[in-house]
């Protein structure tokens, strides 16, 4: 292996399967930058909401309007790298509580199937891997964005076990919404985001496959690094 090389891990999985968690966690362990892609999907997706881009009627966009807008819009994260803590900026205003709401939960799946908008974030997101080492999840990671990636990992859990997390994440920020409300939004979430024509999220077949139903965050840290070290032994990153 090439000693210079940087890292790529690729996280990719259902959603609300704790992707981000274990991403943080890894991006913790081994000192690398951690990228979201999941949240600029959702930053642009407030964004044609806040512009009236989007016609919740019809599930379609505005797509003239879109296509100029992200000419010119502006999408950054800011980074802890000690905490990994990250907020992603919208034209330098930082959405990242307004981009969890159910509002956006709601429609970014439909928003994420437009290619123009895949291409642009797509390119964003490559981007941010040229200089340096990183961990990146979303849904199109390891098959589409970095298919060369040096570890994929890809990440299930059952949908009762995922609703009930998700559910009580959104209790604790204050966000009043049902139980069923949420089973709905993930279930149908997936089907969107497997069924669409533009990368859908499927597993590489290079990947390999973490159910965290019954594994605690450490447990489910520890079986990544396993995976990354097994892959990556000689790594100048992984020396003690
Ligand atoms: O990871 P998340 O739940 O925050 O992602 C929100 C939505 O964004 C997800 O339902 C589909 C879309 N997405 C995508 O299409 N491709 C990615 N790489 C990441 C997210």
């Amino acid at each position: 292996m090439n000693q210079n090389k940087r890292m790529i891990v690729a996280v990719d999985g259902y959603s609300s399967t704790g992707k981000s968690t274990l991403a943080r966690d890894i991006a913790r362990y081994f000192r690398i930058k951690y990228i979201d892609s999941g949240a600029m999907y959702r930053a642009i997706t407030l964004y044609a909401l806040r512009e009236g881009l989007y016609d919740r009627a019809n599930a379609t966009i505005n797509e003239k309007a879109l296509r100029k807008a992200l000419e010119h819009l502006t999408l950054d994260f800011e980074l802890d790298t000690d905490s990994g803590q990250q907020a992603i900026l919208l034209n330098g205003e930082d959405v990242e509580r307004e981009i969890r709401q159910m509002e956006v939960s709601q429609w970014v799946s439909s928003v994420s199937q437009y290619r123009f908008i895949r291409e642009k974030l797509v390119e964003k997101q490559r981007a941010f891997a040229r200089t340096d080492s990183l961990v990146m999840d979303g849904r199109d990671i390891g098959t589409v964005v970095f298919p060369q990636a040096d570890v994929k990992i890809f990440m299930t859990a059952s949908l009762e076990v995922r609703t009930q997390r998700r559910f009580k994440e959104l209790q604790e920020k204050g966000q009043h919404v049902s139980l069923e409300e949420v089973r709905h939004n993930v279930a149908e979430r997936d089907r969107i985001d497997q069924n669409r024509s533009e990368s859908p999220l499927r597993k590489a077949p290079d990947a390999e496959v973490i159910d965290n139903s019954h594994l605690s965050r450490q447990e489910q840290l520890q079986q990544a690094i396993d995976m990354i070290v097994k892959k990556m032994g000689d790594h100048p990153l992984l020396a003690p």
